[in-house]
């Protein structure tokens, strides 16, 4: 039995911060953020929205969207690095707010990685027949770890949630394949410094994205059987546009065949795929039996890819 997409949904904060503002705050411009990123704006959650907020709209309308009620969930699972403590959970929290009272929950650390941790783990248990309807978030507001003195970071992330419902699909659709990977000699190069704010050595992390986004795109297509030539949709980790295109050439894909929305939300962390994936349902970018390729990397070092047929 594999396991698929039933449903999307997701939530993004009202504020815009535009490179226009950025260059009002701190010594930049919309010219290198643009040229260096990719990145246009991005959302700003409120002081007083959190990453549960935010988890829990992107919750509330994937399960609409699959056509299910919050009582058929199973198990929550959100990826996040900015939850407001450690216990409870954001799962616990959304679980109780939507009244979901058959379902487990738990977060899941794998930072811009975890939305493809989060889905393969979902994947185990619906596999093995152990659950039937899995909602896989991923949710983060990088902005209050954000270092707004460092102009090096403070540009390039924003705050978001997306969702998907996870069940039993047929018709050999839904994850055929997945590499997941962890480099924690690399964790020096992005982590939470002493003020507990975002520390990353961006070229480091550039050169580790470049590689490991590359291979694994290819190991995992390896694995599930598919030609470059038959993907349909690459939804890379939306950090950074050169990194984003440097997949999309070593897949040797057509500019089309690539998901952008780092313009708009830039890095958007455990969100980033998730956001991506859902504007592309939104956007009629998917059809039944497409291949997608989901490919992200983030701190620890960690990376995860997967392959996806679309459809129920
Ligand atoms: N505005 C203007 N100038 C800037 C800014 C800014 N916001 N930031 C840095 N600069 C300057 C630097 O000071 C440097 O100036 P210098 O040459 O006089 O010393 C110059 O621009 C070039 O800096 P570099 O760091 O070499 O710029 P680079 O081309 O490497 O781009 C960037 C920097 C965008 C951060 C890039 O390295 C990158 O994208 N790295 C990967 C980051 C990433 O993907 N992180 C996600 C990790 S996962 C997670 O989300 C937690």
């Amino acid at each position: 039995m594999n396991a698929g997409i039933l449903g999307v949904g997701k939530y993004v904060p009202e504020r815009v911060l535009t490179n226009a503002d950025l260059e009002k705050m701190m010594d930049t411009s919309d010219e290198w953020i643009r040229t260096r990123t990719g990145i246009q704006e991005r959302r700003i959650a409120r002081e007083d929205e959190y990453v549960h907020d935010m988890a829990y709209e992107a919750a509330k309308a994937a399960i609409e969207n699959a056509g299910l009620t919050p009582e058929d969930i199973d198990l929550f699972i959100v990826a996040t690095v900015t939850q407001e403590s450690n216990f409870p959970s954001v799962g616990n929290i959304i679980q109780d707010r939507l009244g979901a009272k058959n379902a487990a929950a738990m977060d899941l650390g794998a930072a811009c990685a975890g939305f493809t941790y989060g889905t393969v783990t979902a994947a185990q248990f619906i596999q093995t027949g152990a659950y039937k309807n899995i909602v896989v978030i991923g949710a983060d507001k990088l902005s209050k770890i954000t270092d707004w003195e460092d102009r090096s970071t403070a540009v390039l992330f924003g705050d978001g949630a997306g969702a998907i419902v996870m069940g039993p699909v047929s018709d050999g659709r839904g994850l055929l394949a997945f590499d997941l990977g962890s480099d924690g000699s690399g964790g020096k190069h992005l982590n939470l410094n002493e003020k507990r704010k975002l520390y990353m050595n961006g070229r480091e992390v550039f050169r580790f994205a470049v590689r490991q986004m590359g291979d694994a795109s290819l190991r995992v297509l390896e694995k599930s059987g598919i030609a470059k030539d038959d993907l349909d949709l690459l939804i890379p980790h939306q950090a950074n546009i050169r990194i984003m295109e440097a997949s999309r050439e070593r897949l040797e894909l057509p500019e089309e065949k690539l998901m952008k929305t780092v313009h708009k939300y830039g890095n958007t962390s455990a969100s980033s795929i998730v956001l991506a994936l859902v504007d592309a349902v939104e956007e009629g970018r998917i059809n039944d039996d497409d291949n997608l390729l989901l490919v992200g990397f983030g701190a620890g070092l960690t990376w995860g890819a997967l392959v996806i047929k679309w459809g129920k």
